[in-house]
């Protein structure tokens, strides 16, 4: 039988590429691993909860409220990466604030994470594809956890990646030096190497977009939608971004969310989700921009900033970009 690398082999054998690594991204990224199991659990019973047992807001067995699942998310890996060590503070979409964690074995934790616990939470109860997203920074200064450390630019990331609870369930990562996926076995329980060094097709037959706010749409993306009709391309729109990038990185193609003339920025937030797909996207050969500059580059000024994001096969994005 040929051999099946874990994620956990897997993590332990790229610390051997970083000689002064002192093993902490290893337990971060272990601690991630296990949220994600504990959410993907949750997420295959969802339908079970709110259909057979009661709303959303029923109570459990041991009289506690059930939570909604992005709570849920929340909880489960804020409360993993507090346990282990590595991580001094989260940002999350589901906070106002960053949290700082206090506990001793946290204080002198290396990493900061940005994250978006349950992405695409509209399709959490029709039993559609969602997602959590990850970001992870070195903080600046070991006497202190501050704001900066999550307003740093994508490009300072040092891993970033995302998990997918769909047909199956993945955790997708890069630490910078290319891009692996992880299916889940869910009769062992483990996370097996799946799709080693992940590429993006430089071109592609796909493109995502909300078509129901084509009318508010710049006129360069609404004329590179008309092109692509034209071409007969193939149009896919989960709602779940996670989803709709997973595939699009699988298969070659586009996701956009552009701004408005309301919604200048567009939905999307510039911690959680576009800057550690764009970290993804460009370790897997892709690029991703706002429109104007490269995601990655782009200077944050508050946690839950939002932009416009174009993102997947490079050549699309350039020629959404010409207009
Ligand atoms: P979240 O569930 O974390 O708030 O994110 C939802 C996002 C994203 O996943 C998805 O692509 C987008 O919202 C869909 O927005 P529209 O319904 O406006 O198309
Ligand atoms: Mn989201
Ligand atoms: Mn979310």
């Amino acid at each position: 039988m040929a051999h099946i690398t874990t994620l956990s082999e897997f993590i332990i054998e790229r610390e051997k590429d970083f000689p002064f690594a002192s093993g902490d991204l290893s337990q971060l990224l272990t601690s991630i691993r296990l949220a994600a199991k504990l959410v993907n659990r949750e997420v295959n019973k969802a339908g079970l909860v709110t259909e057979i047992l009661g709303e959303a807001n029923a109570h459990n067995i041991q009289g506690e409220k059930q939570q909604k699942l992005d709570v849920y998310a929340n909880d489960r890996f804020i409360a993993a990466m507090r346990n282990q060590g590595a991580v001094c503070a989260v940002a999350s979409e589901e906070n106002d604030e960053h949290i700082v964690f206090d506990n001793p074995a946290s204080l002198d934790g290396k990493y900061v994470v940005a994250m978006d616990p349950l992405d695409g939470s509209s399709n959490i109860d029709v039993n559609v594809s969602i997602g959590t997203i990850f970001s992870i920074y070195r903080r600046l200064d070991p006497e202190k956890v501050t704001l900066d450390d999550f307003l740093q630019p994508g490009n300072q990331q040092v891993a970033a990646g995302y998990v997918v609870y769909g047909s199956s369930t993945m955790l997708v990562y890069t630490t910078g030096n290319g891009v692996n996926g992880f299916t889940l076995d869910p009769s062992i329980g483990v996370f097996c190497l799946s799709h080693p060094n992940m590429q993006i097709p430089a071109n592609g037959n796909i493109y995502s977009v909300n078509e129901g706010n084509y009318f508010e749409f710049p006129e360069n993306v609404r004329n590179y939608i008309d092109g692509c009709k034209k071409k007969k391309m193939s149009a896919r729109y989960i709602g779940s971004l996670v989803a709709d990038f997973h595939r699009n990185l699988l298969k070659g193609g586009i996701y956009m969310y552009p701004g408005t003339k309301d919604k200048p920025n567009g939905k999307l937030r510039l911690l959680y989700e576009a800057n550690p797909l764009a970290m993804v996207i460009e370790q897997a050969g892709g690029s991703a921009t706002d429109g104007t500059t490269r995601i990655l580059d782009l200077q944050p000024t508050e946690l839950h900033q939002r932009c416009p994001l174009f993102i997947g096969s490079s050549a699309m994005v350039e020629e959404v970009m010409k207009g």
